[in-house]
């Protein structure tokens, strides 16, 4: 396969390597037991923790994950997150692409043929993979049908808030707006998001979430943004008054995550929510009350209500029981907004809120894969190949590390944009702590020189959709600052006053032709002379770390020729591979229905060639129909069988989920249909039920 790269390159097209390019790959890294969850300094340790009692935090997590109460109409985080950590409905599932840019809103149609132009679509087995080309395996041949379209998942109806219900089991009180593209005829259907929702089960290992990173790794406690939301504050007691302050916890990005969709008027919310309206709405609340906890519920069962329906305590007693004091024991109001008061707690409950979340997700690790039982043993032996595989996913892992898979999906969880404070004996010594990598790239029309791209460590444009469906990392944050690292990195070369808003390290080396190629051995290797000039030269000034003078000079020079440029346009972060036989569909757009499409996708090198594709490894892979099921058979040995049959720590309450709507109206709003969701306690589902299964076998 390698030899295929070297033609690749030899036909004169932009040739590309990074530094992480010369992983070895050593399957016994893949180990995820000897990885840590990276620790939020100050959560859990030191003089006056946050959380005073981690079992009653992880149960308050749990519970405002699970309950359908937190959303306006009936959603919850599960909603979407519900199957293997992510979504597998079928129905009113379509997005048009709104994301799609210089696509005005007439043209967001939805463009399935087997579709009317309608929502509330029943995706079929046929209307995927939503690339398809006459051949296959040929990305330069005809393509027959395309779309922007996107499968990510229902939430709410297009809304305005008016305010929260008084009876605490029903949906907040709101206006219906009409909504231009989510009606039939006169009635309004869910919304549904602009990507495909990713699983939350070992997202605790990312660095940043979201498939364009922008759920920051520091939390500040009311946004997502973390330091780039400068207003962002919270209330502590000091000397028996609560004063407002800013604060940022490192390692927190979940807990930043966790505070964006509340108030998504698409995932949860009628528009013109606040977390203080959820406050004053949940605390009151015993949670999940209209949801059934199985009494062996690994978390939650000591909480159970006789009924079996919720849990004992209020939000506000959990609160109480998790959390330091000096963080809601004010008795006085804090804030009067609009002639209503609100407590220290009920202001600080989107604190709460997410660092609760990001503590019970934390819990959600998968380490008891197929794959990873085979480790100890191979340890021991020295053997290279798990000794339980069977012959096809032998043969499977040969390609995925031939195929050079390995590269992005590298490291225990199968994905590079892990945090590197994940501690782990041996893997992403290549990356170090970067968090942006340069890539180099032989011009075509060059032999005597390499250009260099900057790319954020852990994404990548593989050229899924074309860059203009969805600009992915290549986004800005309300603000107007870039979600990419190296595009602040550049833009801090350029316009040097402009603050840098992240901390991050970026690789500085300058490459040369000898540093990468070997022709002789097919290989790529790295001149130890020329390495040791590279490294990150880096200097600390406080909030982010930027370089030294001298690299700034000689970079810009670099980029005043244009020899620097970024990948970052169209990048998306580098999903886990764990689990994925049961996360489909797959990709940012939901585009692929199976993990074969999806080989498929590899072996033809991409959907669509984008401008900064040559920075990738994905290249034409010349598969086989039976490599494509081996690469299948062995991306189906990363599930862990607790996660398939739901077993502790994956067990969980019931929950009704909306999935499509029936004919009939609720006043303006068409009428849901359900999954029903049975509650499942620490030994899993019955064997009589069956266990999850792949996205596809639920299509009609
Ligand atoms: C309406 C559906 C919906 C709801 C409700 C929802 N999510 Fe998500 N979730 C998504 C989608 C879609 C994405 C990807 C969005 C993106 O990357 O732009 C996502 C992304 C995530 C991720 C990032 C995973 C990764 O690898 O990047 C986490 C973690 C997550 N959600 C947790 C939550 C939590 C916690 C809640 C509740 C507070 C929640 N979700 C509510 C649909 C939903
Ligand atoms: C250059 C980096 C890179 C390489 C090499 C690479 N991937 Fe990926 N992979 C990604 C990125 C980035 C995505 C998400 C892309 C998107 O959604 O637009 C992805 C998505 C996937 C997904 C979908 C996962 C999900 O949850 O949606 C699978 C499966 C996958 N890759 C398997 C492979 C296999 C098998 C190979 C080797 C043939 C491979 N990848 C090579 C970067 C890479």
């Amino acid at each position: 396969m390698s030899l295929r790269f070297f033609i690749f390159a030899l036909l004169g097209s932009s040739f590309s390597f990074s530094h992480s390019a010369h992983a070895h790959f050593n399957l016994t890294d893949q180990d995820l037991t000897k990885y840590k969850v990276p620790t939020t300094p100050g959560l859990l340790n030191g003089k006056s923790p946050i959380v005073i009692n981690k079992t009653k935090a992880i149960q308050l997590g749990k519970a405002l994950f699970w309950d359908t109460n937190v959303g306006s109409n009936g959603v919850a985080c599960a909603t979407c997150h519900f199957h293997a950590g992510s979504d597998r409905r079928t129905v009113n599932q379509l997005n048009p692409g709104v994301l799609h840019l210089n696509n005005p809103l007439s043209s967001k149609r939805f463009d399935l043929p087997s579709n009317d132009g309608a929502p509330n679509h029943a995706l079929k087995a046929d209307d995927f993979p939503f690339f398809r080309h006459q051949q296959s395996n040929n990305k330069n041949s005809q393509v027959i049908f395309e779309t922007d379209d996107v499968v990510g998942s229902a939430g709410v109806y297009l809304q305005k808030f008016k305010s929260i219900n008084v009876n605490p089991e029903e949906a907040d009180l709101c206006t219906p707006t009409g909504d231009p593209i989510y009606n039939i005829g006169n009635l309004q259907t869910r919304q549904v998001t602009k990507r495909n929702a990713p699983t939350v089960i070992n997202a605790a290992f990312n660095r940043r979430n979201f498939w364009d990173g922008r759920a920051n790794q520091e939390f500040n406690g009311v946004s997502v943004f973390g330091p780039r939301d400068v207003n962002a504050k919270i209330w502590i007691m000091q000397g028996g008054k609560p004063v407002s302050q800013k604060i940022s916890l490192a390692n927190a990005s979940l807990a930043s995550q966790a505070l964006g969709p509340p108030m998504d008027m698409i995932e949860m919310s009628c528009n013109g929510r606040t977390f203080k309206d959820v406050a004053k709405k949940l605390l009151p609340q015993k949670p999940l009350s209209t949801q059934e906890i199985h009494a062996e519920d690994s978390v939650l069962a000591s909480l159970r209500e006789p009924s079996g329906l919720g849990l004992s305590n209020t939000y506000e007693e959990l609160i109480k029981k998790a959390f330091n004091p000096i963080y809601w024991s004010g008795t006085e109001p804090v804030q009067k907004v609009q002639g209503t008061n609100y407590s220290q707690m009920e202001a600080n409950f989107s604190f709460f809120f997410g660092l609760a979340i990001q503590l019970y997700e934390s819990t959600l690790i998968s380490d008891q894969s197929k794959l990873d039982l085979a480790i100890p043993n191979m340890k021991k032996t020295g053997a290279t190949v798990p000794s339980n595989f069977t012959e096809i996913e032998k043969k499977g892992l040969g390609i995925f590390t031939d195929a050079h898979c390995n590269i992005c999906h590298a490291g225990a969880t199968f994905s590079a944009a892990v945090n590197y404070e994940s501690n782990s004996p041996n893997a992403y010594q290549t990356n170090g702590s970067l968090s942006v990598d340069r890539i180099g790239i032989i011009p075509s029309n060059s032999d005597d020189h390499v250009d260099s791209t900057l790319a954020d460590v852990g994404f990548f444009n593989t050229s899924v959709v074309p860059d203009e469906y969805d600009v992915g990392l290549g986004g800005t944050d309300p603000w107007g600052n870039p979600l990419s690292y190296a595009q602040q990195y550049v833009n801090y070369l350029r316009y040097g006053s402009k603050k840098l808003v992240d901390n991050f390290l970026v690789s500085s080396c300058d490459f040369t032709r000898s540093f990468v190629l070997d022709f002789n051995d097919n290989e790529m290797v790295e001149d130890k002379k020329n390495l040791a000039g590279c490294s990150t030269f880096l200097q600390d000034l406080g909030l982010a770390l930027v370089p030294k003078p001298t690299v700034v000079k000689q970079e810009s020079a670099t980029l005043d020729q244009g020899r620097l440029s970024t990948l970052t346009t169209g990048a998306f972060k580098i999903p886990t591979l764990r689990n994925v036989e049961l996360t489909g569909p797959y990709m940012h757009n939901g585009g692929m229905k199976s993990l074969e499409e999806v080989a498929a996708f590899y072996g033809r090198g991409g959907n669509v060639t984008n401008r900064r594709h040559p920075g990738t490894l994905v290249f034409d892979q010349g598969f086989t129909r039976d490599d494509i099921n081996a690469l299948a058979a062995f991306l189906k040995t990363l599930t862990d069988e607790r996660v398939r049959w739901e077993k502790a720590p994956f067990d969980h309450p019931s929950i009704q989920v909306p999935n499509g709507h029936t004919q009939s109206a609720n006043g303006n709003l068409m009428e849901d249909n359900y999954l029903m969701i049975p509650a499942v306690g620490k030994k899993g589902l019955p064997a009589d039920k069956g266990s999850l299964m792949p996205f596809d076998a639920y299509l009609k």
